[in-house]
Order: C-alpha cells, then sequence, then structure tokens
C-alpha cells in the first residue's frame, strides 16, 4: 500500500515505519506524500488508537530531508517545499490519536522535526539528535525551528541550530527532548508499554489533552478549519475541557469511580 513505508497494527497500536534504510530513511516527496497519506489513514480507521513513528534497520530514525533533492531548488521553490512540509508535520502534530516517535538512530535535520512533531519521544541510547542544516547554508523548513526552542528552550535550541552540533541521547534526556532513553532492543515494547496505559483511557479526552496542549504553543497552520484556529491556549483548554462534558466516556468515567468499579471508555 505505501512505497516507503511499512505498517503494521497491533492491539489498537498502529505503527508507522519509515522504510528506506540504504539512504538512513531520508525524507524524499514519497514519504512525505506517505505520511500524510498515512495520517488519514491513522484518522480514519478506529481500530488506530494510537500511533508509533520509527525507522527501519539499526542505525537511523531519519537523517534528515533527501539532500538529493535540493539541487537546482530556487527561492520559490525552497518556500513551497517547507510549506508542504510544515503541513505534514502540522497533520501529525494536530492528531487528536497519540503519535510517539521511537527514536532508533540518527534524528537528524527532517528527521529531528519528525520526532519533534510528534507527542512525545523516546530513544534508544544509540540515537542522536541535530539540526545539520547549517552545514548545507541551509536552516531547518519543516518547523524545526519553531519546535526545538519549544522543547529545550531558546539557548541550547540556537546552539544546536547554529553549530549543528549533535547530542546523544542522555543529552537529549537532559535537555527534555526525550522523555525515556532505553536499550535499542527494548525501545518499541517501552514506547509500546506507554501507549497500552494511555490507550485505556478515554480517547476523546486524550484529544483533547493534545489540542490544549498544542495550543500553548500554537503550533496549527494559520489557515485552519479547526474551531479553535484563533484561540489563546487557555480558551482551547475551556473549550477542550467543557466538550468533555457532553461525552458518554466523561459520564461514565465519573460514574465508574464514584461505584468503585473500572470504567468502560466507547470512545463516544
Ligand atoms: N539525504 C540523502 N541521502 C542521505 C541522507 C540525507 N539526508 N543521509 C544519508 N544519506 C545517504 C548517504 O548519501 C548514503 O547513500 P549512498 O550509500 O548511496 O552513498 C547512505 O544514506 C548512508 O549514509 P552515509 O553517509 O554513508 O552513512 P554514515 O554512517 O557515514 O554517516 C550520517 C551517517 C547521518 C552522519 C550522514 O549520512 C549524514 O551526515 N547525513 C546527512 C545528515 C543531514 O545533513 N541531514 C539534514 C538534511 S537537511
Amino acid at each position: 500500500m505505501y512505497q516507503t513505508l511499512l505498517t503494521s497494527l497491533d492491539n489498537n497500536i498502529f505503527t508507522i515505519t519509515i522504510n528506506r534504510p540504504d539512504k538512513l530513511n531520508a525524507l524524499n516527496k514519497t514519504v512525505m506524500e506517505e505520511l500524510s497519506k498515512v495520517m488519514d489513514e491513522v484518522h480514519d480507521n478506529p481500530e488506530i488508537r494510537s500511533v508509533i513513528i520509527t525507522g527501519a534497520g539499526p542505525k537511523s530514525f531519519v537523517a534528515g530531508a533527501d539532500i538529493s533533492e535540493f539541487v537546482g531548488l530556487n527561492a520559490a521553490e525552497g518556500m513551497e517545499m517547507a510549506r508542504k512540509g510544515q503541513a505534514v508535520f502540522f497533520k501529525i502534530e494536530n492528531s487528536t490519536k497519540p503519535v510517539i516517535a521511537a527514536v532508533n538512530g540518527f534524528a537528524l535535520g527532517g528527521g529531528c522535526e519528525l520526532a519533534m512533531a510528534c507527542h512525545f519521544r523516546l530513544a534508544s541510547d544509540n540515537a542522536k539528535f541535530g539540526q545539520p542544516e547549517v552545514n548545507l547554508g541551509l536552516i531547518p523548513g519543516y518547523g524545526g525551528t519553531q519546535r526545538l526552542t519549544q522543547l529545550i528552550g531558546k539557548g541550547r535550541s540556537l546552539e544546536l541550530l547554529m553549530s549543528a552540533n549533535m547530542i546523544d541521547a542522555q543529552t537529549a534526556l537532559q535537555y527534555g527532548l526525550v522523555n525515556y532513553v532505553t536499550p535499542p532492543d527494548q525501545l518499541i515494547a517501552k514506547t509500546r508499554s506507554i501507549l497500552e496505559v494511555i490507550n485505556t483511557k478515554a480517547p476523546l479526552a486524550v484529544g483533547q489533552c493534545i489540542q490544549a496542549a498544542n495550543a500553548a504553543y500554537g503550533n496549527r497552520p494559520l489557515d485552519t478549519s479547526t474551531a479553535y484556529s484563533y484561540l489563546s491556549g487557555y480558551d482551547v483548554e475551556v473549550s477542550a475541557f467543557g466538550e468533555c462534558f457532553g461525552t458518554d466516556d466523561m459520564k461514565e468515567g465519573t460514574s465508574a469511580f464514584l461505584e468503585k468499579r473500572k470504567a468502560n471508555f466507547t470512545g463516544k
């Protein structure tokens, strides 16, 4: 179904593996188009409760945008590429189903940007993060300057952006760029174990957490048609909180607590 992605669904957790290991899973046009399509599949398939994004092979999550596709682009074409890339990553970030990056090696350039568009990140102990675009006379174009600054603060972000230095998994953990570091062979199991917990919670409420947390940073396309487009994060939280009261799951969750039984959430 996809040329550059492998997908599998197991116990309501959908795994997307970027599969160009001979190019260290670099993001070419086809990968970007397929990432956009696969997020539609995530949205449309009710069996999918949450998502893991990882890279094929032992060495790399994603080593960046495919540099061979940069050759000969002019300024207008460069802007177009950034707009399209940002739109794909906004789609991931604004998914109402949790999307977690399992970073299994290099997460450089567009790879680091992809990981940062996910809701949070785990890394294997051989992972390396960086934004090496200045080595190419470029800067990140898929949201990296914004999300890196949001996630690790301006000083650390600008040091990485301006120096092109890579950081290892332990430093990424210390910076708050990743939530956990595991041995490579335990990365997917640890990621799944977190999602298995999240998957027991009320799905609509989980989606509202994502929307409200994203609103803290204004991370949405300017032309979005969602109801939350022009609200502050606090306003989005008020709306999202209020909408939860209209759901069956909120009635079920509160009743179950008061009746001292386990809640049975239906996602309605
Ligand atoms: N775009 C296109 N091809 C890429 C790539 C990228 N971002 N990253 C790696 N590749 C390709 C290499 O060209 C090579 O292809 P080849 O075997 O056909 O020559 C293959 O992937 C393996 O990479 P290689 O460089 O041989 O591996 P390495 O272990 O020596 O080095 C890296 C690994 C990640 C340090 C190195 O590949 C690198 O610096 N990649 C570019 C990172 C980058 O600048 N990303 C930001 C892009 S905006």
